[in-house]
């Protein structure tokens, strides 16, 4: 497909919302490969399958809307990103981009690092059998609670991200008899969003300590005399969806420069540099990510040439991808209900879920794709909106897309590349059941968080 201008002025049904011109795919019961799990494909009727197993069955199974995720892929993912950067660096998956008992348990398996955000995600980490030493904890505002809870379970590090938490983690810690290895997220003055990066405006957000202003040699300062820490490294987390790596090459020069810093000022090397996640994913044709073993040598040749240069010795790497590894490897599949057709602008396709399962296109303005799933058809391609069922006209899914133009309501449609923040940013609005996450692998589905319910709902509600 392709979001270009239209190269011959605008044809009324072409004509998306932004004035750009998306072209019907040649095919559209093709499946790209790079929107789809490894394991999705279509049987000899036509239907989409993921792990052997149609996506008919599985909706009388689990119902719609549904998230299935692809166990097989998942793991593969996390094989190739361990793979990538080798036992010489470390990989922590951002678990905020979805995280289950299940996840934790596969992230274990495959010798992966957990991040974490929250005291909830902790305690899923904890509960599912995460070695605490593989969690490192983040945030901008931890409670007091949170810091005394992931100290004491002995997680890996703790990222600090303010000049008070660096003192309430150090009391923390001596209050508790431990020393807690600590890192310092700084802010290197680089906002990086998909294929622009921005070397302004940087330091006006509410994440970790500037660079600029010595703010960043300040808390390193003050992180080294406290007998709570052990400050092992330096972070940095530059953006989200980031396909080009200049903006890790200015974040990894301005971090590698404070290692620098640090050393002449203190005569202390630090062990560790973190670069972050925010690598991106292709969640239609157009995107094309990078493979990690490409991200890997990228990040490990600027880290090492910085180093040289400043003649350091190389620090352990590590980074924190959380959309591509999970990203890639769900979809959501929902039932469509009406189709309203709407004479020369486009039809509307409503569906079983919406903004309460993904509310990334309402709020990024984000793109995906769509297909039909329960058949295949060869009718004509008509551009529509997929829309969710709830009480708000920005209740959009996908916002431009073909579907066959035989479309009626009972068909499957799936949406691919719901894997990260769509779960874990769900809602109950309109009192709305958050769907369940169904993990698929070798023909067998198992639910790893089931749907709620009414009763869930209401037993929340004691007024
Ligand atoms: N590390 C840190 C410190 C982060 O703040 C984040 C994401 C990550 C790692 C993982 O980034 P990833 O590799 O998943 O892009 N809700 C937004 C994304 C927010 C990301 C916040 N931080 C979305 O749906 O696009």
């Amino acid at each position: 497909m392709s979001r270009s201008a239209h190269p011959a002025g605008p044809r009324h049904a072409d004509v998306l919302s932004e004035g750009h011109y998306l072209a019907p795919a040649d095919n559209l019961n093709a499946l790209d490969a790079k929107v789809w799990s490894s394991t999705v494909t279509r049987d000899e009727q036509g239907a989409l399958t993921v792990a052997g197993l149609p996506v008919a069955r599985l909706a009388e199974e689990f119902g719609t809307p549904a998230y299935f995720l692809d166990e097989a892929d998942f793991r593969a993912r996390c094989r190739a990103w361990a793979d990538a950067f080798g036992p010489g660096a470390d990989v922590f998956y951002a678990g905020k981009a979805f995280l289950s008992r299940a996840i934790v348990r596969w992230l274990t398996e495959e010798g992966l690092n957990l991040d974490v955000c929250s005291g909830g995600e902790l305690a899923t980490a904890l509960d599912a059998g995460m070695p605490p030493e593989r969690i490192a904890f983040h945030g901008n505002n931890k409670t007091v609670e949170e810091i005394e809870r992931a100290v004491a379970a002995g997680v890996g590090r703790i990222v600090l991200d303010s000049f008070q938490e660096i003192v309430r983690v150090a009391h923390t810690a001596q209050r508790l008899g431990k020393r807690q290895r600590v890192q310092i997220r700084v802010t290197v003055g680089v906002e990086a969003h998909t294929h622009e990066f921005i070397a302004t405006a940087h330091e006006d957000q509410k994440f970790g300590i500037a660079l600029a202003g010595g703010q960043a040699a300040e808390a390193v300062r003050r992180a080294l005399t406290l007998d709570g820490l052990e400050l092992v490294g330096i972070h940095s987390h530059i953006g989200s969806q980031i396909f080009d790596m200049a903006g890790f090459e200015v974040s990894a020069r301005r971090v590698v420069q404070l290692l620098a810093e640090v050393r002449d000022e203190h005569g202390v090397e630090l062990p560790e540099i973190d670069l972050g996640g925010g690598l991106g994913i292709a969640y239609t044709s157009e995107d094309d990510p990078r493979e990690p073993h490409e991200i890997a040598k990228a990040l490990g040749d600027i880290v090492t040439r910085e180093c040289e240069a400043a003649r350091l010795a190389t620090p352990r790497i590590s980074v924190e991808p959380g959309r591509a590894i999970v990203g890639p490897t769900a979809f959501t599949l929902y039932e469509v209900g009406t189709i309203k057709p709407l004479d020369g602008l486009r039809t509307y396709v409503s569906v079983d879920g919406g903004m309460s399962d993904n509310i990334r296109t309402a709020l990024y303005d984000a793109e995906y794709s769509v297909t039909l799933a329960s058949r295949t058809s060869d009718a004509e391609p008509m551009l529509v909106r997929v829309v969710g069922k709830h009480c708000e006209s920005g209740d959009i899914v996908v916002k431009d897309a073909y579907l066959p133009s035989d479309l009626a309501p009972g068909d499957l449609i799936a949406v691919p590349a719901t894997g990260a923040y769509c779960r874990s940013m769900a809602s109950n609005y309109n009192h709305a059941l958050r769907p369940p996450v169904v993990a698929v692998r070798d023909g067998a589905a198992r639910v790893i968080v089931r749907r709620e319910t009414e009763e869930d709902l209401l037993r929340l509600d004691v007024g």
